[in-house]
């Protein structure tokens, strides 16, 4: 089947935008802030670059030379006696999880912006009364915000690469880049920044344990939009000459520096107005709202912006979360592609109104299973088990399975003396690496 190819900068966006996501600007500065900061950061850091870094270009060049979706990819590219290796492939059904609590998420934002045009509230007491209420007494509206967005994702989908995936990080990319560059810079120009930078930089390892450990490196994958088949499926429409490793530097470069300046820039609002760093997954939307309250007109401006660029962030993300079961769909089951995008849509549209139920004081009780409701169990599942998982295979899929003379043949003119550290990184420091994960996840797990 033929497939649509984005032009060089179409892919580079759309690469950036499926990384750049709800993670950089809602998750990373909250799970830094419940794990104390510096040295959570400084782990997560060294993960991207030792890790994350390696196996995007390994994800990348699957995409690239398999040219199809993630079960035909990996089918194409294994041996004829190591037929097994398709079902990696099926890791892009974690993105379609992760979807039914993304597209929750991002309903709020949605909510966000419509509070942030007519009032703020005045207190963080009163924002975490509007922001529990919305959560677990507001149905109605969580499930009209999460229609939207569901209607919003599957038409773009419906578009295809170019017409649609493309076009979208095209148009909100560069304004999200805008965005947060603009607050940033506004940020630097406060008293609290320095004490923002020290909590962001300066480790304090007594903070932190094993459970950090395995956040920081699942986070990392999920930030990369690694592990579940978003970088495979878009790779397998790049342009016939690209060159991975640049892209996948540039992607990582912007993925890893948006999540610096949201989090500094957060971390200096809530300082400079005496909020605290630790208030977990409502800190953007329990102590930020009573923050912009605090500054006045502009805080309004900035709170519209801000929560304009979460949603931009959020959409292109969701994108490609849902794109590699349509193409699945498409390649494998000869769907068109409308008919992909909605059945793929309505899946995690309808499993997604099971996560939105499960915050809910309605059905909260029926809906937790050992100390975490379906909401957190999905969010820890794919973020935690099932992309670390995927990135494991798809490194030993790279490392040992695909010939060494094929990857050193794409890669070696862009990586030069580097290949060997990259193949060395991929084979041994990346496994090694997320085995341990696996062994402190079970760990944890078994507590
Ligand atoms: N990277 C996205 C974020 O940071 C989430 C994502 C994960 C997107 C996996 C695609 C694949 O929010």
């Amino acid at each position: 089947m033929k497939i649509a190819r984005f032009s060089r900068i179409g892919f580079i966006l759309a690469a950036a935008g499926s990384a750049v996501g709800l993670g950089n600007i809602w998750k990373f500065p909250y799970i830094a802030g419940e794990n104390g900061g510096g040295a959570f950061v400084l782990i997560y850091l060294f993960t991207v670059m030792f890790i994350g870094f390696s196996i995007m270009i390994a994800e990348m060049l699957i995409g690239y030379l398999g040219r199809r979706d993630g079960v035909s990819s990996f089918e194409t590219l294994a041996p004829s006696n190591k037929s097994l290796w398709k079902y990696g492939g099926f890791m892009g059904m974690a993105g379609l999880l992760i979807m039914t609590f993304y597209s929750v998420v991002i309903g709020w934002i949605f909510h966000y912006i419509f509070l942030a045009l007519s009032a703020l509230p005045a207190s963080v007491s009163e924002a975490e009364v509007l922001f529990t209420g919305m959560l677990k007494d507001d149905i109605s509206s969580q499930l009209i915000f999460h229609t939207i967005a569901f209607l919003l994702i599957t038409t773009v989908l419906t578009r295809g690469i170019k017409g649609g995936i493309e076009k979208l990080n095209i148009i909100l990319m560069p304004l999200l880049f805008v965005i947060v560059g603009g607050m940033f810079i506004y940020a630097t120009t406060l008293d609290a920044f320095s004490q923002a930078w020290n909590f962001m930089f300066a480790p304090d390892w007594s903070k932190l344990n094993s459970d950090s450990f395995v956040t920081a490196v699942g986070h990392a994958f999920f930030t990369l939009s690694l592990g579940m088949g978003a970088i495979l499926t878009y790779s397998a429409s790049l342009p016939k000459k690209s060159n991975l490793v640049t892209s996948s530097l540039i992607v990582v470069a912007l993925d890893t520096g948006i999540a610096l300046l949201a989090g500094l820039m957060l971390f200096t609002f809530l300082y400079e107005y005496g909020a605290e760093p630790s208030a977990g997954p409502g800190l953007v939307f329990i102590s930020l709202p009573a923050v912009f309250y605090e500054m006045g007109v502009l805080g309004n401006f900035f709170a519209v912006i801000f929560f304009l660029a979460l949603a931009f962030a959020g959409l292109t993300s969701a994108v490609s979360l849902v794109e590699p079961m349509v193409q699945y769909g498409i390649e494998r089951f000869k769907m068109s592609r409308l008919s992909a995008s909605v059945a793929m849509g309505l899946f995690f549209y309808l499993i997604g109104i099971i996560a939105l139920l499960s915050n809910t004081s309605a059905y909260s009780e029926a809906l937790t299973f050992g100390g975490k409701n379906f909401f957190d169990w999905i969010d820890f599942i794919t973020a935690s088990i099932m992309l670390p998982l995927g990135g494991l295979i798809m490194s030993i899929f790279v490392g040992y399975i695909i010939e060494k003379e094929r990857v050193e043949s794409v890669l070696k003119p862009h990586l030069g003396f580097l290949f060997p550290i990259w193949y060395f990184s991929l084979r041994y420091v990346a496994p090694v690496a997320l085995f341990i994960v696996m062994l402190n996840l079970m760990g944890i797990l078994s507590l």
